[in-house]
Protein backbone atom coordinates (compact mmCIF):
# COMPACT_ATOMS: atom_id res chain seq x y z
CA UNK A 1 0.00 0.00 0.00
CA UNK A 2 2.79 1.93 0.52
CA UNK A 3 4.89 1.73 -2.74
CA UNK A 4 3.32 4.70 -4.97
CA UNK A 5 3.96 7.06 -1.77
CA UNK A 6 5.49 10.20 -2.22
CA UNK A 7 8.18 12.14 -0.65
CA UNK A 8 6.44 15.29 0.84
CA UNK A 9 8.52 18.58 1.30
CA UNK A 10 9.62 19.59 4.54
CA UNK A 11 7.91 21.78 7.13
CA UNK A 12 8.65 25.40 5.23
CA UNK A 13 9.62 26.15 9.29
CA UNK A 14 10.24 23.08 11.51
CA UNK A 15 11.82 21.39 8.31
CA UNK A 16 14.48 24.25 9.24
CA UNK A 17 14.86 22.52 12.50
CA UNK A 18 15.98 18.97 11.61
CA UNK A 19 18.40 20.64 8.78
CA UNK A 20 20.04 22.59 11.47
CA UNK A 21 20.35 19.45 13.36
CA UNK A 22 21.73 17.69 11.08
CA UNK A 23 24.45 20.60 10.27
CA UNK A 24 27.65 20.07 12.12
CA UNK A 25 29.45 23.91 11.83
CA UNK A 26 29.91 24.95 15.77
CA UNK A 27 28.82 28.84 14.61
CA UNK A 28 25.73 27.78 13.34
CA UNK A 29 22.69 29.91 13.90
CA UNK A 30 18.90 29.11 13.53
CA UNK A 31 16.80 32.11 12.86
CA UNK A 32 14.05 29.94 11.38
CA UNK A 33 11.91 28.91 13.89
CA UNK A 34 9.92 31.34 15.96
CA UNK A 35 11.26 30.72 19.42
CA UNK A 36 12.52 33.13 21.84
CA UNK A 37 15.87 32.01 22.86
CA UNK A 38 18.06 34.02 25.95
CA UNK A 39 21.40 35.77 25.44
CA UNK A 40 23.11 32.40 26.20
CA UNK A 41 21.27 30.64 23.14
CA UNK A 42 19.08 28.53 26.02
CA UNK A 43 15.03 28.64 25.74
CA UNK A 44 14.64 29.90 28.69
CA UNK A 45 12.31 28.01 31.96
CA UNK A 46 10.74 31.04 32.88
CA UNK A 47 10.95 31.79 36.92
CA UNK A 48 7.22 31.81 37.37
CA UNK A 49 6.90 29.02 35.29
CA UNK A 50 9.52 27.07 37.70
CA UNK A 51 8.07 27.97 40.56
CA UNK A 52 3.82 26.87 39.67
CA UNK A 53 5.70 23.51 38.30
CA UNK A 54 7.76 22.93 41.48
CA UNK A 55 4.56 23.09 43.67
CA UNK A 56 2.38 20.84 41.34
CA UNK A 57 5.26 18.44 41.39
CA UNK A 58 5.12 18.51 45.00
CA UNK A 59 1.41 18.02 45.11
CA UNK A 60 2.12 14.74 43.34
CA UNK A 61 -1.53 15.45 41.57
CA UNK A 62 -3.30 12.16 40.26
CA UNK A 63 -3.22 12.10 36.15
CA UNK A 64 -7.39 11.63 35.49
CA UNK A 65 -8.71 12.63 32.00
CA UNK A 66 -9.81 16.50 31.76
CA UNK A 67 -13.12 17.56 31.04
CA UNK A 68 -12.79 17.71 27.00
CA UNK A 69 -12.73 21.59 26.68
CA UNK A 70 -10.09 21.65 29.17
CA UNK A 71 -10.26 22.81 32.87
CA UNK A 72 -12.66 25.91 33.94
CA UNK A 73 -9.53 27.77 35.33
CA UNK A 74 -7.71 27.57 32.68
CA UNK A 75 -10.20 28.46 30.40
CA UNK A 76 -11.27 31.46 31.97
CA UNK A 77 -7.56 32.59 32.92
CA UNK A 78 -7.14 32.73 28.98
CA UNK A 79 -10.86 34.88 28.59
CA UNK A 80 -8.97 37.38 31.03
CA UNK A 81 -6.07 37.55 29.08
CA UNK A 82 -8.07 38.01 26.01
CA UNK A 83 -10.91 40.43 26.52
CA UNK A 84 -9.57 41.98 30.06
CA UNK A 85 -10.67 40.49 33.65
CA UNK A 86 -14.14 41.39 34.49
CA UNK A 87 -15.16 42.85 30.94
CA UNK A 88 -18.31 41.93 29.70
CA UNK A 89 -17.04 39.09 27.33
CA UNK A 90 -14.91 37.50 30.04
CA UNK A 91 -18.13 37.18 32.95
CA UNK A 92 -21.15 36.65 30.78
CA UNK A 93 -20.84 33.40 29.57
CA UNK A 94 -21.51 33.89 25.72
CA UNK A 95 -17.95 33.35 25.15
CA UNK A 96 -16.88 29.49 24.18
CA UNK A 97 -13.38 28.85 25.51
CA UNK A 98 -11.67 25.36 25.37
CA UNK A 99 -8.21 24.51 25.71
CA UNK A 100 -6.11 23.44 22.77
CA UNK A 101 -2.93 21.91 21.57
CA UNK A 102 -1.07 24.96 21.12
CA UNK A 103 -1.92 27.96 18.87
CA UNK A 104 -2.10 25.31 16.03
CA UNK A 105 -4.42 23.17 17.78
CA UNK A 106 -6.69 25.94 18.45
CA UNK A 107 -6.73 26.58 14.98
CA UNK A 108 -7.11 23.54 13.80
CA UNK A 109 -10.11 22.79 16.10
CA UNK A 110 -11.80 26.00 14.94
CA UNK A 111 -11.35 25.31 11.42
CA UNK A 112 -12.73 21.93 11.88
CA UNK A 113 -15.80 23.49 13.42
CA UNK A 114 -16.14 25.54 11.05
CA UNK A 115 -16.45 23.63 8.02
CA UNK A 116 -18.97 22.06 9.36
CA UNK A 117 -20.82 24.92 10.36
CA UNK A 118 -20.18 26.90 6.84
CA UNK A 119 -19.23 24.56 5.03
CA UNK A 120 -19.26 26.48 1.47
CA UNK A 121 -17.19 29.03 2.96
CA UNK A 122 -13.54 30.36 1.63
CA UNK A 123 -11.10 31.51 4.16
CA UNK A 124 -8.91 34.40 3.23
CA UNK A 125 -5.25 34.86 4.70
CA UNK A 126 -3.06 37.63 4.84
CA UNK A 127 -0.61 37.98 1.87
CA UNK A 128 2.15 36.93 3.00
CA UNK A 129 1.01 34.92 6.19
CA UNK A 130 2.39 31.89 8.14
CA UNK A 131 3.36 29.05 6.19
CA UNK A 132 0.63 27.01 8.29
CA UNK A 133 -2.40 28.85 7.77
CA UNK A 134 -2.75 27.97 4.34
CA UNK A 135 -1.74 24.14 4.69
CA UNK A 136 -3.96 24.01 7.44
CA UNK A 137 -7.34 25.66 6.36
CA UNK A 138 -6.97 23.79 3.39
CA UNK A 139 -6.69 20.49 5.39
CA UNK A 140 -9.67 21.15 6.79
CA UNK A 141 -11.66 21.39 3.05
CA UNK A 142 -11.65 25.13 2.84
CA UNK A 143 -10.40 27.01 -0.43
CA UNK A 144 -8.02 29.37 0.57
CA UNK A 145 -7.42 32.69 -0.90
CA UNK A 146 -5.08 35.54 0.10
CA UNK A 147 -6.28 39.22 1.11
CA UNK A 148 -3.82 41.70 0.15
CA UNK A 149 -1.57 42.90 3.61
CA UNK A 150 2.24 43.49 2.94
CA UNK A 151 3.46 46.43 0.71
CA UNK A 152 7.32 45.49 0.13
CA UNK A 153 8.16 49.09 -1.00
CA UNK A 154 7.22 50.68 3.06
CA UNK A 155 7.82 47.90 4.43
CA UNK A 156 4.08 48.35 6.32
CA UNK A 157 0.64 47.35 5.22
CA UNK A 158 -1.14 48.22 2.36
CA UNK A 159 -4.41 49.52 3.97
CA UNK A 160 -6.14 51.05 1.49
CA UNK A 161 -5.37 47.10 -0.70
CA UNK A 162 -6.49 44.95 2.09
CA UNK A 163 -9.62 47.07 2.93
CA UNK A 164 -10.36 46.76 -0.85
CA UNK A 165 -9.88 42.68 -0.37
CA UNK A 166 -11.80 42.83 2.19
CA UNK A 167 -14.53 44.26 0.93
CA UNK A 168 -14.71 42.04 -2.02
CA UNK A 169 -14.78 38.89 -0.34
CA UNK A 170 -17.99 37.36 -0.38
CA UNK A 171 -20.31 37.54 2.68
CA UNK A 172 -19.40 34.77 5.26
CA UNK A 173 -15.96 34.28 4.13
CA UNK A 174 -13.57 33.38 6.69
CA UNK A 175 -10.93 36.04 7.68
CA UNK A 176 -7.96 35.23 9.70
CA UNK A 177 -6.48 37.55 11.31
CA UNK A 178 -3.08 38.46 13.09
CA UNK A 179 -4.36 40.28 16.37
CA UNK A 180 -0.16 41.33 16.94
CA UNK A 181 3.28 40.81 15.87
CA UNK A 182 2.35 39.53 12.38
CA UNK A 183 4.01 36.58 11.21
CA UNK A 184 5.96 36.86 8.91
CA UNK A 185 6.20 40.58 8.34
CA UNK A 186 6.04 42.22 11.45
CA UNK A 187 4.23 45.24 9.74
CA UNK A 188 0.76 45.60 12.38
CA UNK A 189 -2.22 47.95 12.07
CA UNK A 190 -2.87 50.84 14.10
CA UNK A 191 -5.90 50.67 16.82
CA UNK A 192 -7.66 52.87 14.32
CA UNK A 193 -7.05 50.68 11.31
CA UNK A 194 -8.62 47.84 13.30
CA UNK A 195 -11.82 49.39 13.95
CA UNK A 196 -11.91 50.03 10.10
CA UNK A 197 -11.68 46.38 9.45
CA UNK A 198 -13.99 45.61 12.63
CA UNK A 199 -16.47 47.67 10.29
CA UNK A 200 -15.87 46.12 6.97
CA UNK A 201 -16.21 42.66 9.02
CA UNK A 202 -19.62 43.87 9.81
CA UNK A 203 -20.66 45.37 6.46
CA UNK A 204 -19.83 42.37 4.70
CA UNK A 205 -20.56 39.63 7.15
CA UNK A 206 -17.17 38.19 7.08
CA UNK A 207 -16.14 36.10 10.00
CA UNK A 208 -13.65 37.35 11.41
CA UNK A 209 -10.72 34.44 12.88
CA UNK A 210 -8.19 36.04 15.42
CA UNK A 211 -5.04 34.42 15.90
CA UNK A 212 -2.97 35.26 18.82
CA UNK A 213 0.12 33.68 19.11
CA UNK A 214 2.60 36.11 20.33
CA UNK A 215 0.66 38.35 23.03
CA UNK A 216 3.11 40.66 24.82
CA UNK A 217 5.70 40.46 22.61
CA UNK A 218 4.83 43.87 20.91
CA UNK A 219 3.92 46.00 23.97
CA UNK A 220 2.16 44.21 26.26
CA UNK A 221 -0.85 42.25 26.83
CA UNK A 222 -3.22 44.76 27.18
CA UNK A 223 -2.15 46.73 24.50
CA UNK A 224 -1.33 43.46 22.51
CA UNK A 225 -5.21 42.71 22.82
CA UNK A 226 -6.21 45.55 20.48
CA UNK A 227 -7.44 43.75 18.06
CA UNK A 228 -9.68 41.13 19.94
CA UNK A 229 -11.12 44.50 22.07
CA UNK A 230 -11.92 46.18 19.00
CA UNK A 231 -14.03 43.14 18.10
CA UNK A 232 -15.19 42.59 21.43
CA UNK A 233 -16.85 45.98 21.38
CA UNK A 234 -18.94 45.51 18.37
CA UNK A 235 -21.01 42.74 19.01
CA UNK A 236 -19.85 40.82 16.21
CA UNK A 237 -19.21 36.91 16.65
CA UNK A 238 -15.84 35.77 16.03
CA UNK A 239 -12.69 32.95 16.96
CA UNK A 240 -9.46 33.57 18.36
CA UNK A 241 -6.65 31.11 18.87
CA UNK A 242 -4.36 31.91 21.51
CA UNK A 243 -1.15 30.10 22.55
CA UNK A 244 1.13 30.33 25.48
CA UNK A 245 4.20 28.79 23.55
CA UNK A 246 5.84 31.92 23.45
CA UNK A 247 4.60 33.81 26.10
CA UNK A 248 5.31 30.97 28.62
CA UNK A 249 8.17 29.79 26.48
CA UNK A 250 6.10 25.96 27.11
CA UNK A 251 6.50 25.46 22.99
CA UNK A 252 6.52 21.67 23.61
CA UNK A 253 4.06 21.31 26.16
CA UNK A 254 1.49 22.49 23.38
CA UNK A 255 -0.69 24.85 25.56
CA UNK A 256 -3.01 27.01 23.81
CA UNK A 257 -6.79 27.92 23.27
CA UNK A 258 -9.51 28.80 20.95
CA UNK A 259 -12.68 31.41 21.80
CA UNK A 260 -15.36 31.60 20.03
CA UNK A 261 -17.66 34.74 20.60
CA UNK A 262 -21.39 34.26 20.29
CA UNK A 263 -24.26 36.54 20.81
CA UNK A 264 -25.79 34.87 24.13
CA UNK A 265 -24.82 32.48 27.40
CA UNK A 266 -27.36 29.58 25.80
CA UNK A 267 -25.75 29.70 21.91
CA UNK A 268 -22.65 29.50 23.91
CA UNK A 269 -24.14 26.35 25.49
CA UNK A 270 -24.66 24.58 22.03
CA UNK A 271 -21.83 25.91 20.22
CA UNK A 272 -19.60 24.41 22.85
CA UNK A 273 -21.63 21.36 22.49
CA UNK A 274 -20.39 20.75 19.05
CA UNK A 275 -16.92 22.18 19.30
CA UNK A 276 -16.38 19.09 21.93
CA UNK A 277 -17.50 16.98 19.66
CA UNK A 278 -14.55 17.89 17.20
CA UNK A 279 -12.35 17.64 20.10
CA UNK A 280 -13.57 14.16 21.13
CA UNK A 281 -12.92 12.90 17.82
CA UNK A 282 -9.56 13.95 17.28
CA UNK A 283 -7.59 13.80 20.67
CA UNK A 284 -10.61 13.17 23.22
CA UNK A 285 -9.49 15.97 25.85
CA UNK A 286 -6.15 18.30 26.37
CA UNK A 287 -2.98 16.98 28.44
CA UNK A 288 -2.51 18.17 31.68
CA UNK A 289 0.33 19.60 32.79
CA UNK A 290 1.21 22.65 30.56
CA UNK A 291 -2.11 24.01 31.32
CA UNK A 292 -2.34 23.57 34.78
CA UNK A 293 0.65 25.57 35.06
CA UNK A 294 -0.38 28.44 32.90
CA UNK A 295 -3.36 28.47 35.22
CA UNK A 296 -1.74 28.12 38.42
CA UNK A 297 0.72 31.52 37.31
CA UNK A 298 -2.24 33.45 35.83
CA UNK A 299 -4.16 32.62 38.54
CA UNK A 300 -1.66 34.10 41.33
CA UNK A 301 -1.41 37.80 41.38
CA UNK A 302 2.48 37.33 42.84
CA UNK A 303 3.36 34.72 39.59
CA UNK A 304 1.33 36.20 37.03
CA UNK A 305 3.34 39.92 38.04
CA UNK A 306 6.63 37.48 37.87
CA UNK A 307 5.46 36.35 34.83
CA UNK A 308 4.77 39.35 32.90
CA UNK A 309 7.70 41.18 33.92
CA UNK A 310 9.56 38.19 32.74
CA UNK A 311 7.75 38.65 29.33
CA UNK A 312 8.83 42.13 29.47
CA UNK A 313 12.47 40.84 29.72
CA UNK A 314 12.11 39.22 26.46
CA UNK A 315 10.25 41.70 24.61
CA UNK A 316 13.08 44.06 25.69
CA UNK A 317 15.90 41.75 24.67
CA UNK A 318 14.51 41.14 21.42
CA UNK A 319 13.84 45.15 20.91
CA UNK A 320 17.80 45.41 21.86
CA UNK A 321 18.32 42.83 18.89
CA UNK A 322 16.68 45.03 16.43
CA UNK A 323 18.57 47.91 17.23
CA UNK A 324 22.17 46.04 17.61
CA UNK A 325 21.44 44.13 14.26
CA UNK A 326 20.51 47.28 12.51
CA UNK A 327 24.23 49.18 13.66
CA UNK A 328 26.07 46.33 12.91
CA UNK A 329 25.19 46.10 9.18
CA UNK A 330 25.03 50.28 8.58
CA UNK A 331 29.13 48.90 10.65
CA UNK A 332 29.62 45.92 8.04
CA UNK A 333 29.30 48.98 5.29
CA UNK A 334 26.16 47.66 4.10
CA UNK A 335 24.72 50.42 2.19
CA UNK A 336 21.14 49.46 2.20
CA UNK A 337 18.68 50.95 4.73
CA UNK A 338 17.57 48.36 7.30
CA UNK A 339 16.34 50.44 9.73
CA UNK A 340 13.01 48.75 9.10
CA UNK A 341 13.52 46.27 11.64
CA UNK A 342 13.63 48.30 14.47
CA UNK A 343 9.94 49.11 13.17
CA UNK A 344 9.28 45.65 13.40
CA UNK A 345 7.06 43.87 16.08
CA UNK A 346 7.21 40.86 17.97
CA UNK A 347 10.06 38.19 17.10
CA UNK A 348 10.25 38.34 13.34
CA UNK A 349 11.69 40.49 10.70
CA UNK A 350 10.84 40.27 6.57
CA UNK A 351 14.04 41.36 5.81
CA UNK A 352 13.66 41.04 2.17
CA UNK A 353 16.17 38.82 1.93
CA UNK A 354 15.38 36.80 -1.54
CA UNK A 355 15.70 32.90 -1.26
CA UNK A 356 18.78 32.72 -3.19
CA UNK A 357 20.59 35.36 -0.46
CA UNK A 358 19.09 32.76 2.35
CA UNK A 359 19.69 29.74 0.51
CA UNK A 360 23.31 31.23 0.59
CA UNK A 361 23.26 31.90 4.81
CA UNK A 362 22.51 28.58 4.88
CA UNK A 363 25.56 27.05 2.68
CA UNK A 364 27.97 29.46 3.09
CA UNK A 365 27.44 30.70 6.81
CA UNK A 366 25.36 27.88 8.60
CA UNK A 367 22.55 30.46 9.29
CA UNK A 368 19.06 29.21 8.90
CA UNK A 369 16.26 31.51 7.77
CA UNK A 370 12.98 31.07 6.03
CA UNK A 371 12.98 31.31 2.42
CA UNK A 372 11.08 34.25 2.45
CA UNK A 373 13.64 36.44 4.22
CA UNK A 374 11.76 35.96 7.50
CA UNK A 375 14.11 36.27 10.26
CA UNK A 376 13.89 35.17 14.07
CA UNK A 377 15.48 38.02 15.98
CA UNK A 378 14.68 36.21 19.27
CA UNK A 379 17.12 33.79 18.48
CA UNK A 380 20.27 36.60 17.83
CA UNK A 381 22.09 37.27 21.02
CA UNK A 382 25.11 38.89 22.18
CA UNK A 383 27.85 36.45 21.04
CA UNK A 384 26.07 35.60 17.59
CA UNK A 385 24.94 38.81 16.28
CA UNK A 386 28.01 39.83 14.84
CA UNK A 387 28.67 36.60 12.72
CA UNK A 388 24.93 36.96 11.57
CA UNK A 389 25.62 40.75 10.70
CA UNK A 390 28.89 40.07 8.77
CA UNK A 391 27.23 37.26 7.01
CA UNK A 392 24.51 39.36 5.82
CA UNK A 393 26.60 41.73 5.19
CA UNK A 394 28.08 39.68 2.88
CA UNK A 395 25.01 37.85 1.23
CA UNK A 396 23.76 41.12 -0.03
CA UNK A 397 26.68 42.70 -1.15
CA UNK A 398 26.73 40.06 -3.13
C1 LIG B 1 6.84 30.11 13.58
O1 LIG B 1 6.16 30.75 12.78
O2 LIG B 1 8.04 29.90 13.43
C2 LIG B 1 6.18 29.55 14.80
O3 LIG B 1 4.84 29.90 14.86
C3 LIG B 1 6.41 28.10 14.97
C4 LIG B 1 5.60 27.27 14.03
O4 LIG B 1 4.85 26.41 14.51
O5 LIG B 1 5.70 27.47 12.82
Amino acid sequence: IFAAVEMAPRDPILGLNEAFAADTRAEKVNLGVGVYYDDNGKIPLLGAVRAAEKTRLEAMPPRGYQPIEGPAAYNGAVQNLLFGKGSELATSGQVVTVEALGGTGALKVGADYLKRLLPGASVYISDPSWENHRALFESAGFPVQTYAYYDAATRGVNFAGMKASLEAAPAGSIIVLHACCHNPTGADLSDAQWDEVVAACRNRGLVPFLDMAYQGFADGIDADAVAVRAFSASGLQFFVSSSFSKSFSLYGERVGALSIVTASKEEAGRVLSQVKRVIRTNYSNPPIHGGAIVAAVLNSPELRQQWEDELAGMRDRIRAMRTSLVEQLKAEGVAQDFSFVIKQRGMFSYTGLTAGQVEKLKADFGIYAVSTGRICLAALNSKNIGYVAKAIAQVVKG
